[in-house]
C-alpha cells in the first residue's frame, strides 16, 4: 500500500466490513461472534473515524455482562452459525448459569481494557451530550466489571487478579504457561470436540492439539462448577499474569478520570491502582531475571520467559526509575525490538520456546504493539514507542491486517482483514502522521 491516505481507508473498510450491525465481528470467517478485548481495541479505532460506532461497540459488548460484573469473553453473534466457532454457545452453556445473561456468551474473561477504550471514545468527542449520556451509563457496568475482578478473582488473596484459563490472558498459547498447564491424561473431550480453526488456518500457525486438549478441559471443569470462583482447589490453572494486572491498574486509572468527569468519586479506583502496584512488584517481578513474570499461584513459581506480556507493565506510572528502565532494555534489547525486522515477537527471540510463526509464541501482533507503544510513550520512552509505531504500520503495510506476522519475515499470518489490526493501525496513524 503506497499511501497513509490509502492504508487509512483500506483499515477503515476492514471496520465496515465486519460490522454485524451492533459489533465489530474480529473476522467474518474464523471469529464471527463478539470477543471482548478485540471490541476494546477496535473501539479505539472507530473512535478516530466513526465515534458513534465506537459507542455502539461497547454499549453492545456490556449488554453480555453478568450480574457479578463479570465481562465475558465471546457474546455470540445469533446471526452466526452456532457451530461456526469452536467451543460454541453449546459448549459454554450460560443460560444455565446463575446471572448470565440474556444473551449467550462464554464464562471465561479476556484482559480488562475497557476503561481505557471507554474513556478514549469519550475523549474524542467529550462535548456531545450523547458522549455524556454513554459515560453516564458505562460507568456503572465498569465499575461492576473492575469489582468483579478485584474482589471475586484475587483467588492469591495477595491482590493481584488470577486468569483461570489461558484463553483469559489473550495470549492463549504463550510458553509462559508450558509449566502450568496441569497433565491431561484421561480427559475425554467427547464427541463435540471438533476444532474450526484449523479449517481457516495452518495447523503450524495454530496452538497445538495438545494445547486444545488441556484449554477444553479447563473449560469444562469451570463450566460444571457453574463458573464458581470460590476458590483454589476447584481450578486446574490460576495464573497472575503481568500482562492482565498491568493492564486493571491502568484500567483503575482511567476509571478514576472517568468518575471525576462524572463527578463521582475518583479515590476508590486510585486506591485499587495503588494496591495493583504494590502487589505488581511484590509477587511478579523477578528480582533474579530482572523482568517481569506471571506466578503460578498452586505452587508459588514464577514464570523464566520473557514474553511481550512481560513488557506491558511499563504501563505502571509509580514503576521505580531503575525498575522501568531495565524494562525498557529487555524491549529494545535483541530479544525484541534489536534482534529482527519487524518487531515486537510476541516470545523473546533467543527463547529456547521462540517459534516465528505459531501464533502466541513467537508472531508480532498490532495490539501486544500497541500496548507497548502506549506504555513506553507514558514512560517517556520516546524512541522506543515512536520505533514499535513504524514497525507495526511497516508490518500491516506490508503483509496486510492480518491477525499476526513473522518477526523475522514479515510475512502475515492467521485470520485475514482482522479488525483489531486495522483499528489500531489507524491509532497509529493519527498519532505519527495526524495530517495524512
Ligand atoms: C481463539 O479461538 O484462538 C481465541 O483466541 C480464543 O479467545
Amino acid at each position: 500500500m503506497s499511501s497513509t491516505a490509502e492504508l487509512r481507508a483500506a483499515a477503515v473498510e476492514v471496520l465496515r466490513e465486519n460490522w454485524s450491525g451492533s459489533a465489530t465481528l474480529p473476522s467474518r470467517r474464523q471469529y464471527p461472534h463478539q470477543w471482548s478485548w478485540d471490541s476494546a481495541f477496535i473501539s479505539i479505532g472507530w473512535a478516530r473515524v466513526d465515534v458513534a460506532r465506537a459507542r455502539q461497540e461497547l454499549s453492545s459488548l456490556f449488554l453480555g455482562q453478568w450480574s457479578s460484573g463479570r465481562v465475558p469473553q465471546i457474546v455470540f453473534n445469533t446471526d452466526a452459525d452456532p457451530e461456526a466457532y469452536f467451543p460454541g454457545p453449546g459448549f459454554w452453556r450460560s443460560a444455565a448459569a446463575t446471572g448470565a445473561p440474556a444473551a449467550a456468551t462464554s464464562g471465561i474473561v479476556q484482559p480488562p481494557i475497557h476503561s481505557r477504550a471507554v474513556l478514549t471514545t469519550y475523549l474524542a468527542d467529550d462535548s456531545s451530550p450523547e458522549a455524556r449520556r454513554f459515560l453516564r451509563a458505562l460507568y456503572p457496568q465498569l465499575r461492576a466489571w473492575h469489582n468483579y475482578l478485584h474482589e471475586h478473582r484475587d483467588l492469591g488473596g495477595a491482590g493481584l487478579v488470577a486468569i483461570v484459563h489461558p484463553w483469559e490472558s489473550g495470549l492463549d498459547n504463550s510458553p509462559l504457561w508450558d509449566t502450568m498447564l496441569r497433565d491431561d491424561h484421561g480427559f475425554d473431550a467427547g464427541p463435540g470436540f471438533e476444532r474450526r480453526d484449523l479449517l481457516h488456518v495452518r495447523a503450524g500457525h495454530r496452538p497445538t492439539d495438545a494445547d486444545y486438549l488441556a484449554y477444553v478441559k479447563l473449560a469444562t471443569q469451570y463450566r460444571d462448577s457453574g463458573y464458581a470462583d470460590t476458590g483454589l482447589a476447584e481450578h486446574g490453572f490460576v495464573v497472575e499474569d503481568p500482562l492482565f494486572n498491568a493492564l486493571l491498574l491502568d484500567a483503575d486509572l482511567c476509571l478514576a478520570r472517568i468518575a471525576e468527569q462524572l463527578e463521582e468519586d475518583p479515590a476508590p479506583h486510585r486506591r485499587a491502582a495503588e494496591g495493583l502496584h504494590a502487589a505488581l512488584m511484590d509477587r511478579l517481578w523477578n528480582a533474579d531475571r530482572r523482568q517481569f513474570a506471571a506466578r503460578d499461584v498452586r505452587t508459588g513459581k514464577l514464570s523464566e520467559v520473557a514474553t511481550v506480556g512481560c513488557l506491558v507493565p511499563l504501563l505502571d506510572p509509580w514503576l521505580d526509575p531503575r525498575i522501568r528502565q531495565e524494562v525498557i532494555e529487555l524491549a529494545c534489547s535483541a530479544d525484541f525490538l534489536g534482534g529482527c525486522d519487524y518487531p515486537l515477537p510476541s516470545t523473546a527471540l533467543t527463547a529456547a520456546e521462540f517459534d516465528r510463526q505459531r501464533y502466541w509464541r513467537g508472531p508480532a501482533w498490532i495490539n501486544t504493539n500497541w500496548l507497548v507503544w502506549l506504555a513506553a510513550r507514558q514512560a517517556g520512552a520516546a524512541e522506543l514507542a515512536d520505533r514499535v509505531a513504524r514497525s507495526s504500520v511497516a508490518l500491516v503495510s506490508s503483509g496486510g491486517f492480518r491477525e499476526y506476522f513473522d518477526p523475522i519475515s514479515g510475512e502475515g499470518l492467521g485470520a485475514e482483514s482482522f479488525s483489531w489490526s486495522a483499528a489500531l493501525t489507524l491509532d497509529f496513524l493519527d498519532q505519527l502522521d495526524p495530517a495524512g
